[in-house]
């Protein structure tokens, strides 16, 4: 149920500097997901009555993402007042002013934190009835986080942040993670009051603390079960042990469910993924976007599957493939490379050093070897010869080679499209087919052979070759 006393802020004007990228940070993907995703549907989770997210760096861009990923979410934009405190202001602004409930700031580059803790948080702040309650972290390595002041009680008195901080207020482990329950009246009246007068010249939302404190209102700081559900993400280092932390949460979660991960170290399964009972990963395997694998597939090792399909009882080892579709029961790889538009029957095969593209391959249709099968369609229980190339691009434009069924083509044919090979139909060995194969037919346009007899003995005089033919005509004549 919606709850109307709860409106939520998603912060994501920030440059984010230290990950210097051309991608603006909230962005970078993390579990195929951009980070903002996850804050977004973990706000989302709490049905408030209000979501908003403050943008201004890369604002197109990011205000596309944010909607592509909740497109309820209201887009505010943060003016030229730096800092995160006017971003949670021009929030403030875009919300009814009558509004008088809670309103939760999140950050938008905290990706890990869950629904069920900010649940505790607004629960917690409701009960006490504070003005504040700050979700804090004790942390071995405090470095880059503001710090959380206590008094001589051990109450909350102000946040400071690390370049503000004394040596002594460094030296404290007890971080803000940037998420905070506010009361909706009591944030707008103190931010107003907020300056930018401070180390990084930014108007900090964290100085809205302290003069609510001094004002004796009450405020609170609560510290999360664990630290990294409030890690930020602000370089590429910590983007990687984010996605190191929520990897192993997704693996477990897929394992708990009845899948088989061998070596999840070596395994990145995407947020979007989904697995059946019995699926098995096996190690060096990176499944990502709206992959689905049914029960009973074997998948791996080192393999990578990008939006792919796998149908039950498949297997697909050391291959690469991205949109793809493999029926129940097929084989693939391995060193298989599978393309875009690719479709590979059920019990069909596409084997070794195998490339395919925008192909169809109907049911039991086998590419067992050294092949490449471009804009194809293969019609069921074919077997496409060692070698095969389908010929399919002129240097202007691409044409479609289409075999029919039970065909059997022989090895290291060149299929030039457009071009048509009948059900049933048979090509030779080294045939290069230029024309239509009717079916049932043979094809053959390799020019007979011709043996020049002593052509080694005459023109290679002296060489291992000559001797070697030399030795084997004796043995022949020796024998007689
Ligand atoms: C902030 C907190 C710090 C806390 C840390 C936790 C302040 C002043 N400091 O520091 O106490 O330990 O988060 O991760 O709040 N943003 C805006 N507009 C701005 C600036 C930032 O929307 O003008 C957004 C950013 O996009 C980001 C979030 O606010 O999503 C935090 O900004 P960032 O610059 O990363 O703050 P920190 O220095 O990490
Ligand atoms: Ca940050």
């Amino acid at each position: 149920m919606t709850d109307s006393r709860l409106a939520v802020v998603v912060l994501a004007a920030g440059q984010g500097t230290r990950m210097k990228s051309q991608t603006p940070k909230v962005l970078h993907p993390l579990a195929g997901i951009p980070l903002i995703g996850h804050v977004l549907s973990t706000a989302r989770a709490l049905d408030p009555a209000h979501l908003v997210t403050v943008v201004r760096h890369e604002r197109d861009r990011v205000a596309a993402t944010v909607l592509e990923c909740d497109g309820d979410c209201v887009i505010v934009d943060q003016d030229e007042i730096p800092g995160t405190g006017r971003a949670a202001e021009v929030a403030l602004d875009a919300l009814p002013h009558d509004f008088d409930g809670d309103v939760l700031v999140v950050s938008g580059d905290v990706p890990l934190l869950d629904a069920a803790t900010l649940a505790e948080l607004l629960t917690e702040h409701r009960e006490r009835g504070a003005a504040a309650t700050v979700l804090s972290a004790v942390l071995d390595d405090a470095t880059g986080y503001g710090r959380v002041v206590r008094n001589a009680e051990g109450g909350l008195d102000r946040i400071v942040e690390q370049k503000d901080a004394s040596d002594d207020e460094r030296a404290i482990t007890e971080i803000n993670s940037g998420t905070y329950v506010f009361h909706a009246p009591s944030l707008r009246a103190k931010l107003a009051l907020v300056s930018t007068d401070n180390a990084q010249q930014e108007k900090y939302l964290t100085d809205v603390v302290g003069l609510l404190r001094g004002d004796g209102m009450p405020v609170a700081a609560l510290p999360v079960r664990e630290g990294w559900l409030v890690a930020g993400v602000n370089d590429r280092v910590q983007l990687a042990d984010a996605a190191q932390r929520l990897n192993q949460l997704i693996v477990r979660g897929w394992q708990l469910a009845g899948v088989t991960v061998v070596d999840p170290a070596s395994t990145w399964i995407d947020r979007t993924v989904t697995l059946d009972e019995d699926v098995e990963v096996r190690p060096g395997t990176q499944l990502h976007g709206a992959t689905t694998i049914a029960r009973g597939a074997v998948v791996g090792p080192d393999t990578t599957l990008t939006d792919c399909e796998v149908g039950a009882g498949a297997r697909v080892s050391r291959t690469d493939a991205t949109l793809a579709v493999i029926g129940e029961r097929a084989s693939v790889g391995p060193f298989a490379y599978l393309r875009p538009g690719t479709v590979v029957g059920e019990d069909g095969k596409v084997g070794t050093f195998v490339e395919t593209k925008n192909s169809t391959l109907g049911r039991e249709a086998k590419v067992p070897h050294l092949s490449y099968i471009g804009d194809t369609t293969v019609g069921e229980g074919t077997n496409i010869g060692a070698g095969t190339i389908t010929a399919n691009y002129d240097g202007v434009n691409k044409h479609r080679t289409e075999v029919g069924a039970h065909a059997r083509t022989g090895s290291h044919n060149v299929f030039v499209a457009p071009v048509r090979i009948g059900d049933g139909a048979y090509t030779g060995a080294g045939t290069v087919v230029r024309k239509d194969v009717p079916a049932g037919a043979l094809a053959v346009n390799v020019a007979p052979q011709r043996n020049v007899e002593r052509w080694v003995a005459a023109n290679r005089p002296g060489t291992a070759a000559a001797e070697a033919a030399a030795a084997a005509t004796e043995r022949s004549e020796g024998t007689v």
